[in-house]
């Protein structure tokens, strides 16, 4: 009788314990999925509910100091051709004008998927974009290469958009 009493309390102990052991660990689990860290890896772990208060507050402006930018429907030639010397020196180490990956993703078409605002912080602040725009988090898990800074000023990042936007409306592959 002592023995089988014995048995039954150690067995009340043991699930006692483990419902414990569980509780914390839930505790620990969403402790995290609930932090601002912005790590990749525990945002990936964190389940549907994060992501659907990403995609509901994503504008689709990404993050940086780009908040609205007017672009007149006439393409400004000399912007672009300004824009395309900046990418050739300082981007092509990573992008192609084409639609299949390089090390970063092709960039044909991207004015088609991306606001400008988007595309400018991304040259901006792409560190900050890649940690915090659900876009651009996407990338980084995908291509698995930050991009850099590279130090391009404003007006420079708004002379790359003008040549992107001038080879989309043209639809030409420069391969460069
Ligand atoms: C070291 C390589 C590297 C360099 C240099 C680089 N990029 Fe990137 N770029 C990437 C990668 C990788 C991504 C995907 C996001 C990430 O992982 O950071 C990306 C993403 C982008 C995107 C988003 C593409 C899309 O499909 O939405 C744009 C636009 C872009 N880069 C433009 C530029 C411009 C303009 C420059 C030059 C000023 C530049 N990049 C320089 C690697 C690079």
């Amino acid at each position: 009788m002592k023995s089988i009493n014995k048995f039954i309390s150690t067995h009340v102990m043991q699930v006692a314990m483990i419902s414990i052991a569980f509780y914390f660990s839930s505790a620990v689990l969403t402790g995290c999925s609930s932090g601002n860290s912005g790590d990749a890896a525990n945002d990936a772990s964190s389940g549907n509910l994060m992501k659907d208060a990403e995609n509901a507050k994503d504008d689709g402006l990404g993050i940086g100091p780009v908040k609205h930018v007017d672009i007149p429907a006439e393409i400004d030639s000399k912007m672009a051709d300004a824009g395309k010397a900046l990418f050739e020196a300082k981007c092509t180490a990573c992008h192609k004008w084409q639609k299949e990956k390089y090390v970063g993703p092709g960039l044909m078409g991207v004015t088609q998927r991306r606001k400008p605002e988007w595309i400018m912080n991304q040259i901006l602040n792409p560190a900050e974009m890649t940690q915090k725009d659900p876009t651009a988090k996407q990338l980084l898990a995908t291509y698995l290469t930050q991009m850099t800074n590279q130090n391009v000023a404003e007006p420079d990042a708004r002379s790359i958009y003008e040549y992107f936007r001038k080879m989309d409306k043209e639809g030409t592959s420069a391969s460069k």
